[in-house]
């Protein structure tokens, strides 16, 4: 058994199939052959009274001949042989004679026969012959026309039976598309009316596994979130004196370690902030939804960063401006173009460019986000909007969480991301494009 076969009979449906398949096949085959044998003995049988009946027409004495007759039917074949009152002729016509009246096998010049011998009251006797070969020629092909519907039946059935399994099972194939389909952070109920009964049992222990992971993810989310509220006033209060501690005098190298502090101060408070936001968005997304042009915000978030941009010679502009809109909460979709955008300044090198562009394509608002630097390993394309990832060489501040909170983002307002290398015609970088449902005019 090969291993195509293997799966098969794994599989309901195969082994539905391979045992129905197997039923027809054999009905069919059992049934023809009796079909036929009784065909073929009920033609015979049919001949035999086609030669009595021409038997009496032939008692009559006005049928009678003074030579035998032949061809009485052409196609069967069948022939009136005169024999006499006594034994007179050929040695076959001799032989006849001898024969009781009625039905036997014999041979006439030199051929197999079926001979009805009869005698009338007169005493003159005559035979009626037709060859076997003939008669079972007949039969036969009476037999085979019984095997026509048969024949034409089975394949019918065959068809059948695979569209009715394929039916039966497509609910399951269904069911399977829907759960591949449901996204990890979003596991809703299947549905449970309308499958077929033998299913229902296990959907039922599906929808009761994905509500204890719901409640499960829930819970971590709010410990995340929990945590990470906690940790931020000590954390603040730890600044404010690292703050404090700068008015005072002190030699130069423990300002440096004062700085030093400092700045990891700033990392953990924009570490905690970025896992809030991550949490929130995850544990519930913020529920406004009003119209936001999304090009307004974008304008805002460059000339926000238009500073930082000119203090490394990065030209960041507009390629393309088109007033469009969409419709979600204004503070989130804020938060993910300006961490894309602080990306892009990011990881571009001085003297680099960042375009952006903004314009409506298919019904969609598109934003565009392009940088001239180094991109992202193609292997690792997949795997920017995951918690934490930074990379094969983390590099700056960064936690690993800004691209995440953006998919979130971008997710709940049931748009799309897309990272992708620009690579050719001289230059490199990362282009991101999130595509939302645009807002009407
Ligand atoms: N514009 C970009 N160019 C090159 N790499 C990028 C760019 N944006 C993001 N990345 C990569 O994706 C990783 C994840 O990004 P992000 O989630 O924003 O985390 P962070 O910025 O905190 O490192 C980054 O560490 C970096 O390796
Ligand atoms: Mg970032």
């Amino acid at each position: 058994m090969d291993g195509g076969s293997f799966a098969m009979m794994r599989s309901l449906r195969g082994r539905l199939f391979v045992g129905l398949t197997a039923i027809i096949l054999l009905t069919g085959a059992v049934g023809g052959a009796l079909a036929y044998r009784w065909a073929y003995s009920e033609a015979i049988e049919t001949q035999d009274s086609v030669l009595i009946q021409i038997g009496s027409f032939a008692m009559s004495a006005s049928i009678r001949q003074s030579r035998p007759v032949t061809g009485i039917d052409a196609e069967a074949e069948v022939a009136v042989v005169e024999l006499g009152e006594a034994p007179r002729g050929s040695a076959d016509d001799q032989r006849l004679w001898g024969l009781k009246d009625g039905l036997h096998n014999d041979v006439y010049h030199g051929q197999p026969v079926r001979v009805l011998l009869r005698t009338r009251p007169d005493a003159s006797r005559f035979a009626v012959t037709q060859r076997t070969e003939i008669r079972t020629e007949i039969a036969g092909d009476m037999a085979v026309r019984t095997l026509l519907p048969i024949a034409a039946l089975v394949p019918c059935l065959l068809l059948m039976t695979a569209f009715v399994i394929a039916r039966s099972f497509r609910p399951m194939l269904h069911l399977a598309g829907d759960l591949d389909a449901s996204r990890v952070d979003d596991i809703g109920e299947l549905p449970v009316t309308g499958a077929p009964s033998e299913l229902q049992p296990f959907l039922g222990s599906i929808n009761g596994l994905l509500g204890r992971m719901r409640v499960m993810m829930d819970q971590q989310r709010r410990f995340i979130a929990d945590a990470a509220h906690e940790l931020r006033t000590p954390v603040t209060a730890l600044s404010l004196q690292a703050e404090n501690l700068a008015s005072v005098d002190m030699p130069a190298e423990t300002r440096d370690r004062l700085d030093a502090l400092k700045s990891g101060m700033r990392r953990t408070k924009h570490l905690l902030e970025q896992l809030l936001a991550l949490a929130r968005q995850d544990a519930a997304p913020s529920p406004v939804s009003a119209r936001v042009e999304l090009d307004k915000i974008a304008k805002g978030i460059v000339s926000d960063l238009l500073p930082e941009a000119a203090a490394r010679n990065i030209d960041l502009g507009f390629a393309v401006v088109e007033a469009v809109a969409v419709n979600g909460d204004p503070l989130s979709l804020m938060s993910a173009i300006r961490n894309l955008v602080e990306n892009a300044i990011k990881f571009t090198p001085n003297g680099g460019a960042v375009d952006l562009g903004i314009y409506r394509e298919d019904g969609m608002s598109v934003i565009q986000i392009e940088d001239t630097g180094p991109g992202i390993p193609p292997q690792d394309l997949a795997r920017v909007s995951e918690p934490f990832f930074r990379g094969g060489e983390p590099s700056g501040e960064g936690a690993g969480l800004g691209l995440s909170i953006v998919k979130r983002i971008v997710d709940h307002a049931t748009g799309s991301v897309l990272f992708e290398n620009v690579a050719g015609a001289g230059r490199s970088g990362l282009r991101v494009t999130v595509r939302l449902p645009a807002a009407d005019r």
